[in-house]
């Protein structure tokens, strides 16, 4: 069967990063019988400086008929003081929502190598393996009424029980695979929205009795989280909530340069993007680290296009280069070879097409 990808490079660094995926791509048409049709779009920056809109209909179109999206990044200072509903992060946004993609997957797993990496002592992390599900397309995020006045401003956070309920079902399925543990994060000694949050992933949990559920209070979970992360397996939680909490755990694997994810709707069709931003300060300079963009592409090769085999293939790629002690500048330790984005690109290629069958 011939999957219809569509690649969405954006600003600062996500072009360089994009080509390597890509170049991933084309190896394992080659070595492992992926076929694929390739599309490009424009988004962010990018997508304003050329059409003034930062995610043109031509793009929703083409993403709405993709089996999957590889997004790169977007945004950049050149943009930081044009209106907000033109500026690159509002694509990244409206794609979300136009894809209905309510449950955003952000692991963060650390590779053994680089448990010096972390700012944590190494025994905390090793081993690492958590999966946040963030809520994507609700919450204060997209909250009606909002407004900025000239004398005050207000964004509303709101959750309805559909809303709370299907994020609730995926974080409970992807529990099940993994260790049946799943932790609800809110802020319900405050909130309303957070009090019914609670009320109803609970009701849901009925469901699932062979997952444990627990429930946690969000300030406290960002202290866990660098306390002892490695009493959680799966955390489902609100959108802000999650923004918040996945870049401290993306921080405790050593780089947010390593981390993918996936932004799931309902058929599990997707958007699959690094979490890293576009590092303008970087970007065109050969530095970025390419792997969170490959790894984001075994995701998608994973969760979107079923083919479980060739995802276990580029991951164990990517284990292998790191193992044979290749960092980028992100990573960078005594005793390592330091590389650029095509060098490290070429790496994983290399040991891609080692396992070619
Ligand atoms: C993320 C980013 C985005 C978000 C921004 C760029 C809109 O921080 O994907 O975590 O807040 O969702
Ligand atoms: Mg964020």
């Amino acid at each position: 069967m011939t999957h219809q990808l569509l690649l969405l490079p954006g600003d600062g660094i996500g072009p360089e990063i994009i080509h390597e995926a890509e170049r991933v791509i084309q190896t394992l048409t080659r070595t492992h019988g992926l076929s694929v049709e390739l599309e490009r779009g424009l988004i962010g920056g990018a997508a304003y400086e050329a059409e003034g809109d930062p995610l043109p209909e031509r793009t929703l179109a083409l993403a709405k008929a993709a089996d999957a999206v590889l997004f790169g990044a977007v945004g950049g200072p050149q943009w930081d003081t044009i209106a907000r509903d033109k500026r690159p992060e509002r694509g990244l946004l409206r794609i979300r929502a136009g894809l209905d993609l309510f449950a955003n997957l952000r692991p963060a797993t650390l590779a053994p190598e680089l448990a010096e990496a972390s700012s944590l002592r190494p025994e905390l992390v090793a081993g690492l393996d958590i999966m946040i599900v963030r809520e994507l397309t609700g919450g204060i995020y997209f909250g009606q009424p909002r407004e900025q006045a000239a004398d005050r401003a207000y964004n509303t956070m709101v959750y309805s029980r559909a809303e709370v309920e299907r994020i609730a079902r995926r974080a409970f399925e992807i529990a099940r695979l993994r260790g049946r543990r799943l932790c609800s994060v809110d802020k319900a000694n405050v909130l309303e929205v957070s009090e019914f949050w609670r009320e109803t992933v609970t009701a849901v949990s009925a469901d699932y009795p062979d997952v444990e559920l627990s429930h946690m209070y969000v300030d406290n979970a960002a202290m866990q989280l660098v306390r002892a992360p490695k009493q959680f397996d799966v955390i489902v939680t609100g959108n802000l909530f999650g923004d918040v909490l996945s870049d401290i755990a993306a921080m405790l694997t050593g780089s947010i340069g390593m981390l993918p994810s996936a932004s799931l709707n309902e058929q599990s069709r997707g958007l699959y993007e690094p979490v890293h931003g576009s590092a303008p300060d970087i970007a065109g300079q050969d530095k970025a680290n390419p792997l969170a963009t490959i790894l984001s592409l075994a995701m998608l090769l994973r969760y979107s296009l079923g083919e479980t085999t060739m995802a276990e293939a580029v991951e164990a790629a990517v284990g292998q280069v790191l193992a044979d002690g290749l960092r980028t500048a992100d990573l960078h330790q005594p005793g390592t070879t330091p590389v650029g984005t095509a060098a490290m690109g070429d790496a994983v290629i290399r040991a891609l097409e080692k396992t070619a069958h």
